[in-house]
């Protein structure tokens, strides 16, 4: 059967207290309405469909991003109208439609497939999951014979409703067709005067449709309102990021300490030392040594490399085989070659650092005129003398040397020297002679 997916995404979130439109905020880089569409998409839903706020341009472009449709909701009447905006566009759609929540980013593509498989043995299926603290989620109240009977919104709950601990985490399958019709039935006859999505399972049970509870881990299952929350659920995908990667072979010494990204891809018998942070699209490749609070995004780093610590690769950084980038290196848009070393104190953007080459500290590529960016390509085993400043577009050919603070301005060629200084010049006694007659001065003035 055909999969379509909706997520629900047109709330405000004032409780967010941003102007950003909340499922836009990220979890480990990425926003989750984003970590919600990857998880529909792993689950074999073909059409997505995200219900988005008039206002929310931002939502739909980097929905279409990810390949998937957008609505807008007109007024916010509520999840079940939400849910039902989505309606028009899947009107030719024949298939199962599941629903899920923009604000859900912890989300697993096998928890859609449960929910897919028990709506096809059922005729319709709903997520529940038991938190610590069931706080403000909807209750499921369960029939006797264990199917869902109704969900009561925690503002519309008694307090033995309240005292349920089973809570709707807001997944949703069911046969399409089905699904507008009960939708089209909604009332919005509760404490919010919202048309909820939650009294789906009560319609559909009038129209002799029985919903199952497919029950999800809490841990995945958390909601993001506020910014707390949001931190909570970042603190989640770390942990799952991190056993993912150890448990991939990985080396972490201090994972706890450890920042990834969703995309982070650490190749096993990598070495990861404490507190690195990983930006999007890094990969690090077995064999790599990623030294203490170094910072990578954009990167990839090849087995024997060492890097850091207190190193910084930015997008477009690529460090071969056994290539050394040390402290307060920085790199951006440069690809270090082979067994190249760059140890100390040194920028370099826009640039080619051929292999075997020895960056000396203090080396900076000078690679914006404040309009342009231009390139530096340094040669295979070029040694780099320390202060050196590469203005670019400049190219240091093979073996060549540059002398220890020589400003770089024309083109190097092989094997030569290159050095622009002032002649130094010796004058014998003179620092003595300094000394006496300042000492002289600052005794007569006391
Ligand atoms: C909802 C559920 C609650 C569940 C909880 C799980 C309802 C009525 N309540 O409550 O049972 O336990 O999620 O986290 O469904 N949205 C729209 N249009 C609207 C209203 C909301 O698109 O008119 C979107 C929001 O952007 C959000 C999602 O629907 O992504 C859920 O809305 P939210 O206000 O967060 O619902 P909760 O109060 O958390
Ligand atoms: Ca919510």
């Amino acid at each position: 059967m055909a999969r379509a997916g909706i997520i629900l995404a047109a709330g405000l979130g004032t409780r967010m207290k941003s102007a950003k439109p909340k499922v836009m905020h990220e979890v480990a880089g990425r926003a989750m309405l984003g970590h919600v569409i990857s998880a529909m998409r792993a689950a074999d839903v073909t059409r997505i469909v995200v219900v988005t706020h008039k206002d929310g341009e931002a939502v739909r472009a980097f929905a279409a991003t990810l390949g998937a449709e957008s609505v807008i909701q007109e007024k916010q009447l509520g999840t079940g109208h939400a849910a039902a905006s989505a309606g028009p566009l899947l009107s030719d759609f024949a298939g199962t439609v599941i629903v899920a929540y923009g604000d859900m980013p912890l989300v697993t593509a096998d928890t859609f497939l449960r929910s897919f498989e028990a709506q096809a043995g059922h005729g319709m299926a709903m997520v529940g999951f038991t938190p610590d603290d069931p706080g403000a989620y909807g209750r499921m109240i369960l029939d006797h014979d264990g199917h869902l009977d109704h969900i009561v919104e925690f503002k519309d709950a008694s307090d033995e409703d309240k005292a349920v601990r089973l809570c709707n985490a807001g997944i949703l399958a069911a046969k399409a067709s089905d699904f507008f019709r009960w939708t089209a039935g909604l009332t919005n006859d509760n404490a919010q005067n919202e048309y909820y999505l939650t009294d789906v399972p009560a319609l559909a049970k009038a129209d002799g449709v029985r919903c199952v509870v497919v029950e999800a881990d809490k841990a995945e299952m958390m909601g993001v309102n506020s910014r707390g929350e949001l931190a909570r659920a970042e603190g989640l995908m770390q942990q799952r990021l991190r056993s993912a990667a150890l448990g991939m072979g990985a080396g972490l010494v201090a994972p706890e300490t450890v920042h990834f990204c969703f995309d982070t891809v650490l190749e096993p018998d990598c070495l990861i030392e404490p507190y690195v942070v990983f930006g999007p699209g890094v990969t690090v490749r077995s064999g790599a040594h990623i030294r203490a609070f170094s910072h990578l995004e954009g990167a990839s780093v090849a087995g024997g490399a060492i890097v850091g610590p207190y190193a910084r690769l930015r997008p477009g950084a690529i460090v071969e085989e056994d290539v050394h980038i040390g402290n307060f290196v920085e790199l951006k848009n440069t690809r270090i070659e082979k067994g190249a070393k760059a140890n100390h104190l040194t920028y370099l953007g826009d640039a080619r650092v051929g292999p075997g080459a020895n960056i000396g500290c203090g080396t900076i590529t000078c690679n914006y005129d404040g309009f342009f960016k231009h390139k530096t390509d340094i040669g295979a085993g070029a040694f780099i003398g320390s202060d050196t400043a590469l203005v670019a577009p400049v190219k240091v050919g093979d073996g060549a040397i540059t002398g220890a603070g020589s400003v770089i301005t024309r083109d190097v060629p092989a094997n030569a020297l290159a050095v622009t200084r002032a002649e130094q010049r010796i004058l014998e006694g003179w620092a003595e002679k300094f000394r006496s007659r300042k000492k002289a001065e600052k005794a007569s003035k006391t």
